[in-house]
């Protein structure tokens, strides 16, 4: 029988190497999820008809059907078109496309959450629509989008523990891993659940030292 501190000596590689491909695969999400999501924000606001509904459509399939059933369809989808696209390339991808449709309703309603009487003002002192969107809306809307993003990257920190089931080797696979070759159904599942808190909570305690100083520039 293994002791509590054997266990963490025997198996503590395996947790480490999860979080590792967690945060990995997370950060890769976030940042195309945030280059998408930026890109289908502007898609919906275009004027063009069948550019904005693409963007609606692809908005409301993606958070409107599970995140587990994405994965699945990248990683068979990729294999019946003959692509050679690994489990983790297909766990990134399905994170980035889910995480894209999210950004982009963030990004929106964070320029939306701008006092209507702010562009309104920019125009009738003759900005462009442009410049009025990038000197006056877009440095006011960042404030709310910036913490939106970091919530964003919380959410799919968590939700990455989806891709196990394709066999990506991240911190809930490698948990099973454990849970298998222990005989221990619970305790690994304590150490996953306390590596997933510790990481949210510093995120999220980052976050707010970062809204503080967002925040904090106001007064000047
Ligand atoms: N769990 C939900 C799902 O399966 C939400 C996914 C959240 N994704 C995100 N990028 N915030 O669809």
């Amino acid at each position: 029988m293994l002791t509590k501190q054997n266990f963490l000596q025997g198996y503590g590689s395996y947790f480490l190497k999860g979080t590792g491909i967690t945060i990995v695969l997370t950060i890769i999400g976030v940042f195309f999820g945030s280059l998408l999501g930026t890109l289908l924000a502007l898609m919906k606001r275009a004027k063009n008809k069948l550019v904005k509904a693409i963007a609606v459509v692809y908005i409301q399939y993606f958070r409107g059907t599970p995140l587990l059933v994405q994965v699945f369809m990248i990683y068979f989808g990729t294999q019946i078109l003959h692509l050679n696209v690994s489990a983790f390339a297909s766990a990134a991808i399905a994170l980035a496309l889910n995480s894209g449709a999210y950004v982009s309703e963030v990004i929106r309603s964070g320029i939306e959450a701008v006092a209507k009487g702010q562009s309104e003002a920019a125009r009738s002192l003759g900005l462009s629509q442009k410049q009025t969107m990038r000197l006056v809306v877009l440095p006011q809307a960042i404030k709310t989008i910036l913490p939106a993003l970091g919530n964003e990257f919380i959410s799919l920190l968590k939700e990455s523990a989806i891709v196990s089931v394709i066999g990506v080797g991240e911190l809930m696979f490698q948990t099973s891993v454990v849970q298998g070759s222990s005989f221990k159904p619970f305790l690994p599942l304590v150490i996953t659940s306390l590596i997933y808190f510790v990481l949210t909570l510093l995120l999220s305690l980052l976050l707010k030292y970062f809204e503080k100083k967002l925040h904090a520039k106001d007064s000047i």
